[in-house]
C-alpha cells in the first residue's frame, strides 16, 4: 500500500469514528495530573455508551479561566452541552433560562433518594433539577510530609500556636514550612479555613455565608488576618504565580513540610506514586477538627436544539450518578461520592474519614459551604472577598485595615 493510501485510509477511519456517536461537548478545568486522570474516566464512560466526548478543557485551578470561557461561548450563542459550574452560580445560570431541565433523568434514576437532603437544593432551581453533582471535596485539609517533620524534630500541629513552633523548627532545619501557590483562590482557600478554626462553625456561617457585617468586621476576623500573615512568613519567595499542583509536588518531593489544600491534592500524590501513611499524611487544618468545609463539583447542561445532543446530555447526567462512575472517579480525584450507598471498600483511609465526617458534621451544624470554592456566595461577592485577601497577602496592609476593607467590599457587592 502506498503511503498516500495508508494516510487516506486512516483519515477515513477517523471520519467514520467521529460519526459514530453524537458529540457531547463538556467544559471543565480538570487539567492537573490527578484531575485529568479522573475526568478521562468520565470521557470513557460516555464514549462507551455510544456518544463522543468533545473535550473543552480550560486550564487554571479553581476554574476562573473556565468561567470566563463559558460566559463568552454563551454570549456568542454557542454554549457547550455541559459545563462544570457549582454552588449559587447554578441558580444564576438557571435564572437566565438557558439550562436544560433534568427532572426526567433524576426521576428515572431516583436522585431524590440518592442525594443527601441537605445538598439537593444546590442542584435544583424552583424545585427542578438543573445540575448534576459529581463528588464532595473537603477543603480544610493540611497535607504533610512526615519525613520532613521527623528530620526537623517537629510535631504535627493541631493549633496555630503549635503550628508556629513546628514551622520555626522546619525553617531552621532548612526546609520550606508551607508550600504555597500564588493565586487569589489559593490564598482564599487558606483564609477560610483559618476563619473556621479561629471563629468556629457558627462564626464561619455568619461571616462567610450570611455575610453579617458585624462578624465580618469583628476582632475574630482581625485575628484571622493576623494568622494569615503569620503563615505567609513561612512560605518561599517563589510562591507568586505558582500553580497549586506544583505546591503539592514540593511536599511530596520533600522540599516543603505542609500544604493547605482541598483533597484534590490527593490525586497529585497518587499520580506521583506516593502512599498515604508513609509518604504523606492528611490532617485537619489547625483548630478545624469536627468541622467540614465542603465543595461539590457539578455540571449544568445547556438547552440544545438538536434532539440527539439532548439525549447525550441526559446520558452523561445519568452516568455521573451511577455507583460505578462515583467509585472510579472519586478514587482518582481525591473526593468522595456525592450519593449514598456506594461500597466503601475501594476507598482509602482519607476518603473513608471524609465520608464519616460529612455525616457527623451535618449532625453538629459544622458542615459548611466553602466560599473560596464557589459554594457559599455569588461570584461577584466572592471576587470582592478575594480582592481583599489577595491585597493583604501581597502587601504589608494591617489586619485592621483588611478587616475594614472586607466589610466595605462585601457591602458594595451585596
Ligand atoms: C476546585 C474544584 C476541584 C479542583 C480544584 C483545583 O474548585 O472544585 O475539583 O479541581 O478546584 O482545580
Amino acid at each position: 500500500m502506498t503511503k498516500f493510501r495508508r494516510i487516506a485510509g486512516a483519515l477515513l477511519l477517523l471520519g467514520s469514528l467521529s460519526l459514530f456517536g453524537t458529540e457531547v461537548e463538556v467544559l471543565h478545568w480538570w487539567t492537573s495530573g490527578g484531575e485529568a486522570k479522573a475526568v478521562s474516566e468520565l470521557k470513557n464512560e460516555l464514549n462507551a455508551n455510544g456518544y463522543t466526548w468533545k473535550d473543552f478543557a480550560v486550564a487554571g485551578g479553581n476554574g476562573s479561566n473556565a468561567m470566563t470561557a463559558l460566559k463568552s461561548r454563551v454570549m456568542a450563542g454557542n454554549p457547550p452541552a455541559a459545563a462544570q459550574v457549582k454552588g449559587p452560580s447554578i441558580q444564576q445560570w438557571a435564572e437566565l433560562g438557558v439550562l436544560a431541565n433534568l427532572d426526567d433523568v433524576a426521576k428515572a434514576n431516583n436522585w431524590d433518594k440518592l442525594l443527601p437532603k441537605q445538598f439537593q437544593k444546590i442542584f435544583k432551581y424552583k424545585g427542578h433539577y438543573v445540575a448534576v453533582p459529581v463528588n464532595v471535596h473537603k477543603i480544610n485539609w493540611m497535607w504533610v510530609n512526615p519525613a520532613v517533620f521527623r528530620k526537623a524534630g517537629a510535631q504535627i500541629p493541631t493549633t496555630w500556636a503549635e503550628f508556629k513552633v513546628a514551622a520555626d523548627k522546619i525553617k531552621k532545619a532548612g526546609f520550606i514550612p508551607v508550600a504555597q501557590g500564588g493565586q487569589p483562590w489559593q490564598e482564599a482557600t487558606i483564609f477560610e479555613s483559618i476563619v473556621l478554626g479561629i471563629g468556629g462553625p457558627t462564626f464561619y456561617q455568619k461571616a462567610m455565608v450570611d455575610l453579617d457585617a458585624k462578624a465580618l468586621g469583628s476582632d475574630t476576623m482581625k485575628k484571622s488576618f493576623d494568622t494569615l500573615r503569620m503563615i505567609k512568613s513561612y512560605t518561599d519567595k517563589n510562591a507568586p504565580g505558582r500553580d497549586w499542583n506544583l505546591a503539592t509536588a514540593m511536599v511530596y518531593k520533600g522540599k516543603a513540610a505542609m500544604q493547605f489544600m482541598g483533597d484534590w491534592a490527593k490525586g497529585e500524590f497518587s499520580v506521583a506514586g506516593k502512599h498515604v501513611g508513609t509518604d504523606y499524611l492528611a490532617v485537619d487544618v489547625p483548630q478545624t477538627s469536627g468541622s467540614y468545609l465542603f465543595n461539590i463539583d457539578s455540571f449544568i447542561m445547556f438547552k440544545q436544539k438538536d434532539a440527539d445532543k439532548t439525549k447525550g446530555q441526559k446520558e452523561l447526567a445519568k452516568l455521573i450518578l451511577k455507583n460505578k462512575f462515583q467509585t472510579i472517579f472519586n478514587v482518582l480525584k481525591g473526593s468522595v461520592p456525592v450519593i449514598q450507598g456506594v461500597p466503601r471498600a475501594p476507598f482509602d483511609d482519607i476518603a473513608l474519614r471524609s465520608m464519616d465526617e460529612i455525616n457527623a458534621a451535618a449532625y453538629t451544624h459544622s458542615l459548611l459551604p466553602s466560599l473560596a470554592h464557589q459554594m457559599a456566595v455569588t461570584d461577584a461577592i466572592r471576587g470582592a472577598v478575594f480582592d481583599v485577601i489577595t491585597k493583604f497577602w501581597n502587601s504589608d496592609e494591617s489586619s485592621s485595615d483588611a478587616t475594614k476593607a472586607l466589610v466595605n467590599a462585601v457591602q458594595n457587592e451585596k
